[in-house]
């Protein structure tokens, strides 16, 4: 007996983009009310000059379900046409169900296999490269990848080495079936062994048992090496793995996690001057796996980066994990 198998489109490409950010802005002078800082070491350590939170009426879910829309809009394909839904998040609290089924039957996307992933400031790169291979296995054909987050949920606001860098915030996209390559081999891994770089302080029993909160902690220094060296290795190695040299590039979205860690990144990639670079760290902060889209629908929008361009995009965080490619704009 042999099983039958099956094979979908031979590529796939984003098909449209979309954002969503709380509405309660924060801004340094704030943040130096909750911590010992200054204004000026926050822009100059990170760049950051205000991010968002989460208001009343907002939360994870209303915030995927803004972004979702939009990048369906934009899509032009209809709800009904989406046959997968991956939400990457770490800040939905609800360990079961996911929040993908029911983004998916809130947005029309009605049966879909919907299901979360967890990978962190990587998840957006992890997510999109199963979107990818659904669609070229035929799993699937018009897959919706986003990323949710409310990190203000998981900052201790009085750990001044973590509290102005976390914010909120959602973005989506939508993946689909492609006459001409869209999105390239992924380049990704982990290393568990540094897993205690980027924690949780304690998980959710002992948050029971002990009564504190199970906020995200971080080895700010090692993370920093780790990224402006190992990582952006990694980004050489999309590169390579996509048949392009630097010069072909035409936009760079790194993970918003510090203005210093895409700045050492420019350095070791050696990007030329004419490639548009991913800032929406400055008024956003780092908001994990919304980040990447966030900053793809920002540059979109603003003109400073147009359908068609080829992006790097590349992500990583928690885990630890990371995850790139290159793709081409919506
Ligand atoms: C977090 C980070 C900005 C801290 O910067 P840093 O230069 O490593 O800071 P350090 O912890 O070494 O502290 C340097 C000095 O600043 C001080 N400092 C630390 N936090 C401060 C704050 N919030 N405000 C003002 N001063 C602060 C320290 O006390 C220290 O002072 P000293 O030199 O007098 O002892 C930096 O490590 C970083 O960006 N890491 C990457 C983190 C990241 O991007 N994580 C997300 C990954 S997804």
């Amino acid at each position: 007996m042999t099983l039958l198998a099956r094979t979908g489109a031979r590529y796939a490409r984003i098909l449209g983009v979309g954002r969503a950010l709380p509405s309660r802005v924060v801004d340094n002078a704030e943040m130096c009310t909750y911590i010992d800082s200054s204004d000026e070491w926050i822009r100059q350590r990170t760049g950051i000059v205000e991010r968002r939170w989460i208001a009343d009426g907002e939360s994870v879910e209303t915030l995927a379900r803004d972004a979702s829309l939009e990048a369906i809009a934009n899509s032009g394909v209809a709800p009904a046409d989406i046959d997968a839904v991956i939400v990457s998040t770490v800040s939905y609290f609800h360990q079961t169900p996911g929040l993908a089924p029911k983004l998916a039957f809130q947005l029309g996307a009605i049966g879909a296999a919907a299901y979360d992933i967890s990978a962190a400031c990587a998840g957006f790169c992890y997510a999109i490269a199963q979107a990818e291979a659904l669609i070229r296995s035929g799993a699937a054909t018009h897959v919706l990848v986003v990323g949710a987050e409310t990190l203000s949920r998981l900052t201790d606001l009085s750990d001044r080495s973590t509290a102005f860098l976390f914010a909120d915030g959602a973005g989506a996209v939508v993946i689909g079936p492609s006459d001409v390559n869209g999105i390239s081999p992924v380049v990704w891994g982990s290393d568990g062994e540094a897993g205690p770089t980027i924690h949780q302080a304690t998980d959710w029993e002992g948050a029971v048992r002990d009564q504190t909160w199970p906020y995200i902690w971080m080895d700010g220094r090692q993370v920093f090496r780790w990224a402006s060296g190992f990582v952006a290795d990694a980004a050489l190695d999309i590169l390579e793995k996509s048949g392009l040299t630097p010069d072909d590039l035409d936009t760079f979205i790194p993970h918003q996690a510090n203005n210093r860690i895409t700045d050492a990144m420019l350095r070791h990639l050696k990007l030329p001057e004419h490639v548009k670079v991913a800032r929406s760290i400055v008024n956003y902060g780092n908001n994990s796996a919304a980040s990447i889209p966030i900053a793809m629908s920002e540059m979109l929008a603003s003109g400073e980066a147009k359908s068609g361009d080829t992006a790097l995009i590349i992500g990583f965080g928690a885990g630890l994990v990371y995850a790139g490619q290159v793709v081409t704009l919506p």
